[in-house]
């Protein structure tokens, strides 16, 4: 039977790390990567993850399942994170919490209880998006549809464009948006975008579908989740999917979440037996370690503190880095504004490149990028910005 199955094409953004590390020239960068690297180009594990570790062993004393939710503490301490200390959502008992394995997980389960709650919907998703976001979500047998979000000449959100689309989705289908940090194009909704778009939503009757995989590295914690705070008041249905991957560096523990906040508290218990059925139909229950780590931090004032300073100085240090890129990059006088390096936010950008100069930056300078030209701002540091400036000014001549 399996001799049906053909090879897939390469995925792309493997294949551009296979190159990276066969290439033996010393000043090779890697713009590709789809994780947060620091100076030294590792991607760290945060002190106060390391601090909350060593409780989680040495106070665990069962290694038996979890609930099919997950932990509780951890879904508490996710949804203050989300929805902050007093949402009227939360109070009103209408939202509901479950711990997935990753933010992957949590799209995964939100696409099953969508299609189960409603086979017609169809989730739009922006054009583009994380190219992870189509596979995750049809394979529940979710329809996918596409609407126009990032304008590549003008590098802004397109959100004329963008309305005007939303505008034709018949009520009772969902809207998927990036809460921040875009991926792959670190162009943000402004908070007078969201508004706009929740009028549209509540008049429409169109569900918001809220990923918010980079909590912290745009402007704040709270910042960060305005779509999602505003979204759950005005509406009266919305899904949130989070990660924990990025913000507390626990990618491979695999740990993120999904929330439903349901119309009222009565629906809400709906919610919650077929959310737990949806995942116990996929992988039962989920890991427990890195959900404990956040918990943990969530749960104690001192690691808290440890835990928002180290996002903060990731934060500081991602912006900072887009500052020094889009300078250098005008310092050339370079035929392109890049101006907007600096007013984008999160890991990604695109520097607006054709294919063409993408492979001469990677063939003549050593310089990896994917073929989008979208780049990882943290494979910037200050000793390697002006080969980087000088190399994109040179394609560009
Ligand atoms: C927009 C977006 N959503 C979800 C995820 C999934 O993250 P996880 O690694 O936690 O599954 C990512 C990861 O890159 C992402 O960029």
């Amino acid at each position: 039977m399996f001799e049906t199955l053909e090879p897939l094409p390469p995925d792309a953004i493997l294949g551009m790390m296979a190159l990276y590390r066969a290439d033996p020239d010393p000043r090779k960068i890697d713009l590709s990567v789809g994780v947060y690297q620091d100076e030294e180009g590792r991607t760290p594990i945060l002190e106060s993850v390391k601090r909350a570790e060593r409780a989680v062993f040495e106070n665990e004393d069962t290694k038996t399942y979890v609930a099919i939710a997950g932990n509780a503490a951890f879904n508490r301490g996710v949804e203050g994170l989300l929805f902050g200390d007093a949402h009227p959502a939360v109070a009103d008992g209408r939202v509901v919490t479950l711990q997935t394995p990753g933010g992957s997980g949590a799209l995964c389960v939100a696409a099953h209880l969508i299609r189960r709650a409603r086979p017609e919907a169809r989730v739009h998703i922006s054009e583009p998006s994380w190219p992870n976001h189509i596979p995750l979500l049809t394979l529940s047998g979710l329809e996918i549809a596409t609407y126009p979000y990032y304008d590549q000449r003008a590098h802004r959100v397109d959100f004329e464009r963008m309305v005007d689309a939303v505008e034709k989705i018949p009520a009772g289908d969902l809207l998927l948006l990036h809460a921040c940090c875009h991926n792959p194009c670190g162009a943000d909704l402004t908070r007078d975008q969201w508004q706009t778009l929740a009028e549209l939503c509540e008049r429409r009757g169109i569900v918001p579908f809220i990923d918010l995989a980079y909590q912290g590295f745009a402007e704040g914690l709270d910042e960060d989740a305005y779509g999602v705070r505003l979204m759950s008041e005005r509406m009266p249905e919305v899904v949130v999917v989070s990660s924990c991957s990025k913000n507390f560096g626990l990618y491979r523990e695999r740990v993120g979440s999904v929330s439903i906040v349901a119309a009222n508290a009565e629906s809400a218990k709906g919610v919650a037996s077929h959310a737990a059925n949806v995942a116990r139909g996929i992988y039962s229950m989920p890991p427990d370690h890195g959900a404990a780590i956040v918990a943990r931090i969530l749960g104690d004032a001192e690691l808290r503190a440890l835990w928002e300073r180290e996002v903060a100085e990731i934060r500081t240090r991602l912006n900072a880095l887009r500052r020094l890129l889009a300078d250098k990059l005008a310092e050339r006088s370079t035929p392109v504004d890049f101006s907007f390096i600096a007013n984008e936010r999160g890991m990604f950008s695109f520097l607006g490149l054709d294919r063409e100069r993408v492979v001469a930056l990677r063939e003549r300078f050593h310089i990896y990028m994917i073929e989008s030209s979208r780049i990882n701002v943290a494979g910037i540091r200050p000793a390697n910005v002006d080969y980087i400036a000088d190399a994109i000014a040179a394609v560009l001549e």
